[in-house]
């Protein structure tokens, strides 16, 4: 007699601890940064989330997560970004988005402003040559052009600024200028050597000691001038610094889930290159676990300190979810 699978478990926002939900509403983009932690199968494979996929995902989360950050790919490219974005802000959301500051995203400015909580623009560092040499042809140029039309609209804004091996010397000028531009917080992320990060920028990682040199010791030293301005900084290794906990793993911990246009849905960005590891799936209207060896199963108790990621030079790497805050 054949015996039928299990049904999968059906899962509620509720099962986890969600503030936030990351949806990557497109694969496609305009750009092919050489760091990016997606795949090329990932931006080779051009996927939209159905503005009704969005709906239900939204729906799914309401009553337990409270914003839904938007990205991609580069999520003005979807061909509904503005009707996804209003209607999640009428579904009583914050509606965060992610952008490389493309021409698409300005074109669309008009028509989102207002259902906005916040905008983040990638830019790395605070120059022309070094921002273009990175994500590409005119990609400086974009960035600071949209930063105006924000600061013009009233939009809030942030700049996400990824550190390179490359750019690790401009951190100090990179604080001045975030501060400058009228951003209210330079978000700073450890280069991930995943994805096509790990093809073409794979020496690319700050090591241990010049992330706490170069990047934590400057950050903490920071004193902005304007008091609505703070830069949230990953502390990214095992130093004893405030922010640093050991124990943190946001996929044990149920803490953040990124829905891709698949239908795989990750608990954590580390393992995005391979959607065979995602540990759960979006799957007729609701969220299901995946069985065998996923991000789940790599990720079990007991274990301090990212899993993933290999230690370097005696610091034992900790979960990217640890924020180094200034105040
Ligand atoms: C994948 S992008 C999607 C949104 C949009 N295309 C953009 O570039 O802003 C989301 C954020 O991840 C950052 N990022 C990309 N690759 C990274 C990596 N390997 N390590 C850490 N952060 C990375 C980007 O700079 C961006 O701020
Ligand atoms: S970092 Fe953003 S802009 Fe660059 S390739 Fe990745 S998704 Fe596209
Ligand atoms: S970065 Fe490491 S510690 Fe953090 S969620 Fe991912 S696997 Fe867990």
């Amino acid at each position: 007699m054949t015996r039928l699978a299990a049904p999968e478990p059906k899962l509620a926002a509720s099962d986890f601890k969600l503030e936030s939900i990351d949806l990557y509403i497109t694969s496609r983009c305009n750009r092919r940064c050489s760091y990016c932690f997606l795949p090329d199968t990932y931006f080779d494979r051009i996927q939209h989330m159905t503005p009704a996929t969005v709906a239900a995902i939204v729906g799914w989360a309401s009553g337990a997560a409270t914003e839904i950050t938007v990205l991609g790919g580069e999520p003005a490219l979807h061909p509904s970004f503005a009707s996804i974005v209003c209607d999640t802000a009428a579904a009583l959301l914050r509606v965060r988005t992610v952008t490389n500051g493309s021409r698409q995203f300005r074109a669309a400015l008009p028509a989102v402003r207002h259902a906005l909580s916040r905008v983040a623009v990638s830019l790395d560092a605070p120059s022309a040559d070094v921002v273009d040499r990175l994500r590409g042809r005119g990609a400086f140029a974009d960035a600071v052009a949209t930063v105006d039309e924000l600061r013009a609209a009233a939009v809030p804004f942030d700049l996400n600024c990824t550190v390179l091996a490359d750019t690790v010397d401009t951190v100090p000028d990179m604080l001045a200028y975030a501060e400058a531009s009228g951003a209210g917080r330079l978000n700073m992320h450890w280069f991930s050597p995943v994805g096509r990060g790990a093809l073409h920028a794979a020496d690319q990682s700050v090591p241990a000691a010049d992330w706490r040199r170069k990047v934590l010791d400057v950050v903490a030293a920071y004193r902005p001038s304007r008091q609505s301005f703070t830069v949230d900084c990953q502390v990214a290794f095992d130093f004893p610094v405030p922010g640093a906990d050991r124990g943190v793993c946001a996929v044990r911990d149920g803490t953040n889930l990124q829905f891709l246009p698949s239908g795989a849905v990750f608990a954590c960005g580390m393992l995005l290159e391979d959607e065979a590891l995602a540990a759960y799936r979006w799957q007729d209207g609701t969220l299901v676990r995946r069985a065998g060896d996923t991000e789940l199963a790599r990720t079990t108790s007991p274990c301090e300190g990212c899993p993933l990621r290999p230690s370097d030079g005696g610091h034992r790497p900790i979960c990217i979810y640890n924020r180094l805050a200034t105040v």
